[in-house]
């Protein structure tokens, strides 16, 4: 297979901008994607690439983008699960609409893309998926137990759905970051980062380019017997 066409949800900023990046530099064609419309020829310096507003959590919004993808010739090979939000709070204080947006988008939506792309990867007998979960999803942290039972369940989704493919070349993974600069932890207060750092062994932040890269690995031939794994990136948080 020469060029592979990989679509990315999320690719306006933080970790999905900068593995839309390192794809276009390894050779993909991206489709990215996120609920702002932006110039994403324009972010990555490439036309290697076309934009599509979507929401992740609308199933009819990813059934328009497939069916205009599907008019336009664009078959994906490699899909990468990666829009996610939080919206923390106490458990005390949560409430439905807390819960229901971070399921809709964390965990409905990589349902309906999925599911909305795994026919052609069948038929194709070829197709690479990768998760970003996330460190919360393993460990639980307070505040975000929407968000880490979101996560925690695409660990379930990835390894059923590892299973089911592996015969069709098809490779499931999921990629649990722990702290990533980003928009995400940018909200963090100092007090929050400190507690952070003792809890992380190499003492720093990741890069949403480090998450990029082992992204990048999960979808290239040399990991082609890798399936169903979850693979921390975490400077050794969860451990
Ligand atoms: N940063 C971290 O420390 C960290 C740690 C562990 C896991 N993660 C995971 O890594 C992924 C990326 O996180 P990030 O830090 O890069 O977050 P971010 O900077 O907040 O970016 C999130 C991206 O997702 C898009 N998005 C959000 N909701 C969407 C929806 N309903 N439909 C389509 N796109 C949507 C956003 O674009 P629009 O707002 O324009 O839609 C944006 O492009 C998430 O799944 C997150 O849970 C992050």
């Amino acid at each position: 297979m020469d060029k592979k066409n990989v679509l990315v949800t999320g690719c306006s900023r933080g970790i999905g901008l900068a593995i839309a990046k390192k794809l276009i530099d390894e050779g993909y064609f991206v489709v990215g994607t996120s609920r702002s419309k932006i110039d994403l020829a324009n972010l990555l310096g490439s036309d290697n690439c076309l934009h599509q507003a979507v929401d992740v959590s609308n199933e009819d919004d990813i059934s328009s983008m497939i069916e205009s993808l599907t008019k336009q010739d664009i078959h994906i090979h490699c899909l990468v699960n990666n829009a996610g939000i939080t919206k923390d709070q106490l458990f005390m204080r949560m409430n439905s609409d807390d819960w229901n947006s971070v399921i809709n988008t964390n965990l409905n939506g990589v349902f309906y893309l999925t599911k909305s792309l795994i026919k052609s990867m069948v038929k194709s007998k070829y197709g690479r998926i990768v998760n970003i979960s996330s460190v919360a999803g393993l460990m639980g942290n307070a505040g975000q137990v929407n968000y880490a039972s979101s996560k925690a369940a695409l660990s379930g989704f990835t390894k059923s759905l590892a299973k089911e493919l592996a015969s069709r070349n098809i490779t499931v993974n999921n990629v649990c970051p722990g702290f990533i600069e980003s928009d995400m932890t940018k909200e963090l207060s100092d007090a929050q980062i400190e507690n952070a750092l003792q809890q992380i062994p190499l003492q720093r932040f990741g890069t949403a380019e480090e998450v990029a890269a082992l992204v990048a690995y999960l979808l290239s031939d040399a990991a082609n017997y890798i399936t169903g794994q979850e693979l921390s990136i975490d400077g050794g948080m969860y451990i």
